[in-house]
């Protein structure tokens, strides 16, 4: 729970602090009473308070001449003027000087609640905007695409020719190729960027919710529906929505789709009227979409109107180019990736290995690969299945029971690691030996084909 927000009241008459305190306790908030600048000054510097009721005429002066240093303490803090006299001269004046608000006496006190709570919720909600402006840049930063294959640069110059547009794009691609960050680089690469960039998975949710969370409720529509809520294609209004796994949407919602698509406007359910959207919808799927189609899944009409844009991302094992600057890419940005590099002859191994998880796959394996390592130098493609053993380590007829016993540990540390997805944690209690130990064994395996 986040602490009781700090009220300081400064006025000079000692019973009016005292219930305006005692009213402000009883709502939850901690408040704290000076009667003179000089007190108030020194107060705020130890207590950053987020409220200040501010009398503007005290014993040792003018109270507006407090704001600079109670925004100085903090600059969120919001400072509700207290007049006696009220002129509308003086309200503009104190407004420019950073007043939030302004109440005269005699102060009702169900008003003054009332202007705290505003004032209150005014600062949560920069804090919100703060917050959510970080995370945008941050976002932004981490939807660089990185290749350097010719398919790739085809994939780049898509990007960038269909990121001014308005009409929905369809990028199609296995698992992990990168078809979400592709939709972040869409919409941070367009005149959006600055408009708010929303998800939804179409697969996540079971049908009622999804239809609620996409385009809405209106108070009443159903029991539970307490609250008029808007849909995230309101919420993201003049920015992008991603809509992910757009096949397994369930059909009836498909046709809803294609109609707010069509219409730019959307009804929230138990809603009569239409509420106009410019929200942008790129929509992405690991099936075929010629496929889903043929099967019945995707309404036909929807990919035609979902498929005027289309962008492909070709699996990882097509584009080995892409392979070393993503690794070099991708060691820069996990922990403590920095610095680390590929040991000698990894690159050729990686380039050979189909990824079937494509990039995600390399990407984990990379995380893997540094959390064992030693030196500088990582070897990820002993932990890669198809070169942890490779068939010419086992003998003729592939019978294990000639293994030698180290390698049949090896074999069977793979087996294990492999049916625990790689959780070192997980096969290190299977096999009953420590964390520490397996990573020394995984450490101390002989290269493999180097
Ligand atoms: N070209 C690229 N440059 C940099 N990072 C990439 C690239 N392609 C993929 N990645 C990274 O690989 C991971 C998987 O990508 P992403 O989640 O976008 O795949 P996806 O196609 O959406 O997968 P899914 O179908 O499972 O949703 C992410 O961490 C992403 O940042
Ligand atoms: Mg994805």
């Amino acid at each position: 729970m986040s602490p009781p927000a700090q009220v300081l009241i400064l006025d000079d008459d000692r019973f009016f602090c005292h219930l305006v305190r005692d009213e402000l306790g009883r709502a939850g908030l901690d408040a704290v009473a000076e009667h003179t600048l000089a007190g108030a000054r020194e107060t705020a510097r130890k207590l950053h308070p987020d409220v200040v009721l501010l009398d503007n005429q005290l014993p040792d002066g003018d109270g507006l001449t407090l704001i600079p240093d109670l925004l100085r303490a903090n600059e969120d803090a919001k400072v509700i003027l207290i007049t006696g006299f009220p002129s509308f001269d003086n309200a503009v004046d104190a407004l420019r000087d950073g007043v939030h608000d302004y109440l005269t006496k005699p102060v009702d006190l169900e008003k003054l609640r009332t202007v705290i709570r505003r004032a209150l919720r005014t600062g949560e909600l920069e804090r919100i905007e703060q917050v959510a402006r970080r995370r945008s840049a941050e976002e932004r930063d981490s939807s660089a695409l990185v290749g350097v294959s010719a398919a790739w640069r085809e994939v780049e110059a898509l990007v960038q020719r269909f990121a001014a547009a308005g009409s929905p794009v369809l990028i199609t691609g296995e698992s992990g190729t990168g078809k979400s960050l592709l939709a972040r680089s869409i919409h941070y690469a367009g005149p959006r960027a600055a408009s708010p960039l929303l998800a939804a998975n179409c697969a996540a949710l079971p049908e009622g919710l999804i239809e609620a969370e996409l385009f809405g409720v209106e108070k009443g529509a159903f029991t539970g529906a307490v609250a008029t809520r808007k849909g995230l294609f309101e919420i993201a209004d003049g920015g992008t929505l991603f809509l992910d796994e757009v096949a397994e949407m369930p059909p009836p919602l498909q046709a809803k789709l294609l109609s707010v698509l069509e219409d730019g406007e959307v009804r929230r359910l138990g809603s009569a009227t239409c509420h106009p959207v410019r929200t942008r919808v790129l929509a992405a799927t690991n099936l075929p979409p010629e496929e889903a189609v043929a099967s019945g899944r995707l309404r036909r009409d929807l990919y035609y109107r979902l498929n005027v844009l289309r962008i492909h991302l070709p699996p990882l094992r097509d584009r080995p180019d892409d392979i070393p600057p993503l690794c070099r890419h991708l060691l820069m940005r996990l922990p403590p990736g920095r610095g680390a590099r590929l040991g000698p002859g990894e690159e050729r191994l990686l380039r050979l290995y189909p990824w079937p998880g494509n990039v995600r796959e390399l990407k984990n394996v990379l995380e893997r690969s540094l959390m064992l390592q030693d030196g500088a130098e990582i070897h990820p493609s002993r932990l890669l299945e198809a070169f942890a053993l490779p068939a010419a380590d086992l003998p003729a007829g592939g019978d294990e029971t000639l293994l030698p016993l180290d390698e049949l540990e090896r074999l069977h540390i793979h087996r294990i690691l492999r049916a625990c997805d790689g959780n070192l944690t997980h096969t290190a209690q299977k096999l009953g030996i420590s964390l520490s130990t397996l990573r020394r064994k995984l450490r101390d395996e002989p290269t493999a084909a180097t």
